[in-house]
Parts: C-alpha cells; sequence; structure tokens
C-alpha cells in the first residue's frame, strides 16, 4: 500500500492508496475514527454497486449507519439536496462527534464535503473516491462546493478530510468515457510534474492502458498535488498551476452545454493555450504535439470551434479568476516547470486569434 500524507497548517491527513482497500474499509476507518454516527453518501449510480457492502463492513467494525443516496450528476450538488441530506442527519441524531463519508465519484466528495463541513459548523469527513477524477483530483486538497443555478462551485470551503481512501478496483465499474475524462486531468499533472511521469503518460495508447497502469497514475497524480496543495492550501500560489488549460476549458465546457465533459473540454483548453503560448515563443517547440499525442491516444477532444467566438470571450470575461481584467494563465516554460502569465482580458482576441 502506498501513503501520501497531506500535512497541512491546520491538518495532517493519509492518502491511502491500495487495490484491496475496498475489503477493509472497516478497518482502515477505526484507524482514523472511534465508533460513532456516520452518513454514508453515495449517488444512485454508485449506491447499487458499492453502498450495502461498504455500509455491512463499516457495522461490522462498530459504526452506526445511516445510508444517504442522492441522484448521480452534477445536478445533485446544490443547496438544496445539501439542506435535504442535513435534514435527514439531523432527524436521525446525529451529533458532533459523528461524521460523514462519501463514497462516490467527485460530485459526491463535493457535496459530502460541504454537507459535513456545515453540520453543526462542522464535522468529520472521510472519501471513498470511486471514479479517476475523484481518486487523481478532487479528493486531495479539500476544495469543497455546490453550485449555484449555471453557476458551479460558488458555494464552499476549504474542508479536509480525516483520510482519503483510493482503490482502483472501483474503476472497474466506471464507464470508459467516465474513466477517460479523469485521464485528462492525469496528462495535465503529469506535464505540470516532472519529465519522469510526462514519459510515464507517454506510454498509456490506450483506454486498456490507463485500466492497467491506473493505481501508478493515481499515485504520481496524487503525489504531485498533495505536494502544491501543501505549498498553497488556498490557491494563492503555486495551487494556480492546477489550472493549466482550465480557463479556455471552462469557457469550452459553458459554451458545449452538456455536451462535453469537463475532462474532455480542459484537453481542448490545454491544446489551445499550449499552441498559443508555443507561437509566442513562451512554451517550448513541440510540447503541444507532446500533448496532444497522449490525449488523442485514449480518444479525448482536442479541438473546438467556440474558441474564439464572442461568447468565448464573453465566458473569460466572467471568469471567476478574472481579477481587474487580468487572466493569469498557466504555461509550462518546460515540463515539470508551470509558470503564470498575465494576460489582459483586452488582449485575449489578438492573442487567441494569431
Ligand atoms: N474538489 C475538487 O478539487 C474538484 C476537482 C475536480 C473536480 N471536481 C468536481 O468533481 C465533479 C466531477 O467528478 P466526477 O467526474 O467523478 O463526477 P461524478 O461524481 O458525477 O462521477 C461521474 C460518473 O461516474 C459514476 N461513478 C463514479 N464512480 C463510479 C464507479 N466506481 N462505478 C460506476 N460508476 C461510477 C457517477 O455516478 C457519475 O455518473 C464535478 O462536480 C467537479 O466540479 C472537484
Amino acid at each position: 500500500m502506498s501513503t501520501i500524507t497531506v500535512d497541512l497548517a491546520t491538518k495532517k491527513y493519509d492518502v491511502k492508496i491500495d487495490n484491496t482497500l475496498h475489503t477493509r474499509l472497516g478497518q482502515e476507518i477505526s484507524t482514523v475514527w472511534s465508533a460513532r454516527k456516520i452518513a454514508l453518501l453515495t449517488d444512485s449510480n454508485v449506491g447499487p454497486l458499492y453502498l450495502k457492502d461498504t455500509a455491512k463492513q463499516l457495522r461490522e467494525a462498530g459504526f452506526d449507519i445511516l445510508e444517504l443516496e442522492v441522484p448521480a450528476g452534477e445536478s445533485s450538488k446544490s443547496l438544496s439536496v445539501a439542506g435535504e441530506l442535513i435534514a435527514k442527519m439531523a432527524t436521525a441524531g446525529f451529533t458532533r462527534g459523528d461524521g460523514v463519508i462519501a463514497l462516490g465519484g467527485g460530485v459526491i466528495g463535493d457535496l459530502g464535503g460541504v454537507v459535513a463541513s456545515l453540520y453543526m459548523r462542522g464535522i468529520a469527513f472521510i472519501q471513498i473516491a470511486t471514479s479517476l477524477t475523484a481518486q487523481v483530483d478532487s479528493s486531495v486538497g479539500g476544495k469543497t462546493a455546490v453550485n449555484l443555478g449555471n453557476t458551479k462551485n460558488i458555494a464552499g470551503s476549504f474542508y479536509q478530510p480525516d483520510l482519503d481512501l483510493v482503490d482502483v478496483t472501483y474503476l472497474n465499474t466506471l464507464t470508459d468515457r467516465d474513466l477517460v475524462e479523469g485521464y485528462a486531468e492525469v496528462v495535465k499533472t503529469s506535464a505540470l510534474a516532472n519529465q519522469d511521469f510526462f514519459d510515464f503518460t507517454g506510454q498509456i495508447k490506450s483506454v486498456v492502458d490507463i485500466r492497467h497502469h491506473a493505481q501508478e497514475l493515481s499515485k504520481r497524480a496524487i503525489a504531485y498535488k498533495a505536494s502544491v496543495v501543501m505549498a498553497d492550501e488556498k490557491e494563492s500560489g503555486a495551487r494556480q498551476f492546477l489550472n493549466f488549460g482550465h480557463t479556455f476549458g471552462h469557457a469550452i465546457e459553458l459554451l458545449a452545454h452538456g455536451e462535453l465533459r469537463h475532462g474532455e473540454a480542459v484537453a481542448i483548453g490545454m491544446i489551445a493555450i499550449s499552441s498559443r503560448f508555443e507561437q509566442h515563443g513562451i512554451m517550448p517547440r513541440g510540447l503541444t504535439t507532446e500533448l496532444l499525442s497522449r490525449l488523442e491516444a485514449v480518444g479525448l477532444p482536442t479541438q473546438s470551434h467556440f474558441i474564439g467566438t464572442t461568447d468565448f470571450f464573453n465566458h473569460l470575461i466572467n471568469d471567476k479568476k478574472n481579477h481587474d481584467g487580468v487572466l493569469n494563465l498557466v504555461a509550462l516554460g518546460k515540463v515539470g516547470q508551470p509558470i503564470i502569465v498575465k494576460k489582459k482580458i483586452a488582449d485575449m482576441p489578438a492573442f487567441v486569434e494569431n
């Protein structure tokens, strides 16, 4: 088993990575929690596959389990769903000494984190990450949020778990599209991290390869993300590097109105920004092609007709990360060397079109 410790000023917790964790959940959770009530939160896809067995293991370890299932999908990441869950916990007599476990992908992790952070001003929280996106990205770092209407992740907080369990066995039931979407973030992380990791993603030539190497990919991606989060928990510095490809990606994702997944839009965003920075001599020649080959090898999209449209620029203006008309764009001086390039929104049309 690999253990990566996230050691922050206010909290220290382990991310455990192993393909047998799903068989000994009670034992693992007992290492950080005494007997207590647990709100075991999942969604309508993950629930039928794993909820009963997870609850059974936890009950056998002495925990008192309240099973909570919400509809799968982004629409469950809302304040109203969080409120309903909190009400159910209150009715079941949850106190400040109890806890929430998120069993699922990024939606359940983000929603579970919000519920845990709000219930009685904050109770203990654990993640069992079941999608690749959750394993390599969302379960690490403590960002929790729900959406308000069309505005994603607008209400939330930094709320770190007590433990994060990553078992690639769960990925056996994940669809290829969901898996590949998460892999876009792995390619991103490998380019940000170091040449060794980037060479490793260079060897991934198919979806089967992702599945075969999932544990090693997760381990490396989590190690990088944990190091960035430890350097900058609240995203005022190095954590911004994780937004590589995301500024353009978010705009494209919104314009696609659900046709593109987040990771797919980020894949397009990475190529769009890299090719421009390469043309401007900020990124080294050939790096865009290297990224492109990794993304296309697993069927990720890398182009979009939305780039350069008026709506695209309007979304950049409304980007949460637009500060006083300036965007902090992430570029790569070389593999393993991310940098922030400040661009005025007013200069974006010329930057995008040339
Ligand atoms: N907090 C963060 O730092 C952070 C980072 C990245 C993404 N996110 C958030 O994460 C969400 C995206 O994550 P996601 O792609 O995991 O979404 P998701 O939770 O909706 O999972 C994707 C799909 O896979 C299903 N699923 C999950 N695990 C499964 C399994 N083992 N077997 C079968 N089906 C399974 C889900 O039911 C869902 O249908 C977004 O809401 C995004 O905003 C948060």
